[in-house]
């Protein structure tokens, strides 16, 4: 059966590096993958176009498709919108809304060639090979009642944090699936000493334990799994924990690698649709220069052909090409040190097309 795949460029430097992802799709397709690939807007070049971050023609695409590769969204044009409803972000709020993106997956590796780029001693984080598993549509960011208004002569602001069982039992669900397919540890992480809403989650996540007998199950307060994040990261393998505590701790884990151009993302949906894309933004700053490092797309596309696609040895082969342009000392200047070759965003492209080809 033909897999669709939607494309959707975006903002700043998407359009750059989503090309040389796509380049990569071509050659899994040329190779017998069965795919058909479409293109489509969304964030500020669609409110250009439609006046509407996410158009309804974008949507239903997106509806229809297996997979979406996502470059990246937002951008100062666009900051000065004061109808807050129509910032390129929210384009990417509606996406994962409206296909229930419950899911989000963020790896953070240290390739061996790039240990020297951490704010850690490279023995800290050589090898570093963590999943972070957040829950992408509950919890505080989205809890109701919220607001700020006036009680006893002075503004409160309030939000409610607050996940179901049911909720809870999904994303454990992946992350205990995941930790199966990887090391078999999963850490989940709460603040049960506090609040109530993580009681129950540590609750859910003992439930599903013994389910997974092959998984070791640990529990970590936030606190202290943010010091050891820093303090010896290599302790964890995967990581399960709410929207609010794995926005914070995916973000500080991005940066131990020390290459936020190299960290791709995954974010899916009960049927196993995913929208797959770098953990950076946009990059105002160097788009349009052709600098810019399009790996963490291409391994968005490797993510994709294994999450969405079941097609692990097309994913794996990407991710070999890319090591081996590592070696080989290729560098986009993100991630360009002493003794290495610095090359644009089209000629990592070309460089990793030809070490796939060669596979
Ligand atoms: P950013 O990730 O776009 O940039 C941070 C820094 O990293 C910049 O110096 C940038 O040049 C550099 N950088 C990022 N990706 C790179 C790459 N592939 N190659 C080389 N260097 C790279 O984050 P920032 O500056 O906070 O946000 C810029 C815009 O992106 C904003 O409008 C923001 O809202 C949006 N954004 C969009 C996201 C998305 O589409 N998922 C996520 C984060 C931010
Ligand atoms: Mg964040």
């Amino acid at each position: 059966m033909t897999r669709k795949i939607l494309v959707l460029p975006g903002d700043g430097i998407g359009p750059e590096i989503t090309a040389q992802a796509s380049r990569i799709l071509a050659a899994c397709q040329a190779r017998g993958l069965d795919i058909e690939i479409e293109e489509g807007l969304v964030g500020g070049s669609a409110y250009d176009e439609h006046g509407e971050p996410l158009p309804a023609v974008t949507l239903d695409k997106a509806k229809a498709a297996d997979a979406i590769l996502l470059g990246a969204v937002g951008g100062p044009k666009w900051d000065k919108l004061e109808d807050l409803t129509k910032r390129p972000e929210k384009g990417l709020l509606g996406l994962r809304k409206n296909l229930g993106l419950f899911a989000n997956l963020r790896p953070a590796i240290t390739y061996p060639q790039l240990a020297s780029a951490s704010s850690l001693k490279p023995e800290l984080v050589a090898g570093l090979d963590i999943m972070i598993v957040r829950e992408l549509t509950g919890g505080i960011y989205f809890g109701q009642p919220r607001g700020i208004e006036a009680r006893d002569g002075q503004r409160v602001g309030f939000n409610t944090y607050i996940y179901s069982e049911s909720e809870i039992e999904r994303i454990g669900r992946v992350a205990f699936e995941l930790a199966q397919k990887r090391g078999k540890r999963l850490c989940s992480v709460d603040k049960a000493n506090v609040l109530e809403v993580t009681i129950l989650w540590r609750e859910v996540m003992e439930r599903l334990a013994p389910e997974y007998p092959d998984v070791e199950l640990s529990h970590m307060y936030v606190d202290n799994a943010a010091m050891q994040l820093v303090r010896a990261p290599k302790q964890f393998d995967v990581m399960v924990t709410g929207n609010m505590f794995g926005d914070i701790l995916s973000d500080a884990a991005a940066m131990l690698t020390g290459s936020i151009g190299m960290l791709p993302s995954a974010s899916l949906n009960e049927s196993g649709q995913g929208m797959y894309e770098p953990c950076h933004g946009s990059a105002p700053d160097i788009a349009g220069k052709g600098i810019a490092n399009p790996l963490a797309t291409i391994l968005s596309v490797a993510m994709m052909l294994r999450y969405s696609l079941g097609e692990p040895e097309f994913a794996s082969r990407i991710e070999t090409a890319v090591g081996k342009v590592l070696d080989d000392g290729l560098r986009t200047a993100d991630i360009a040190s002493e003794g290495t070759r610095t090359v644009s965003t089209s000629e990592m492209g070309d460089a990793v097309l030809a070490a796939f080809e060669a596979l």
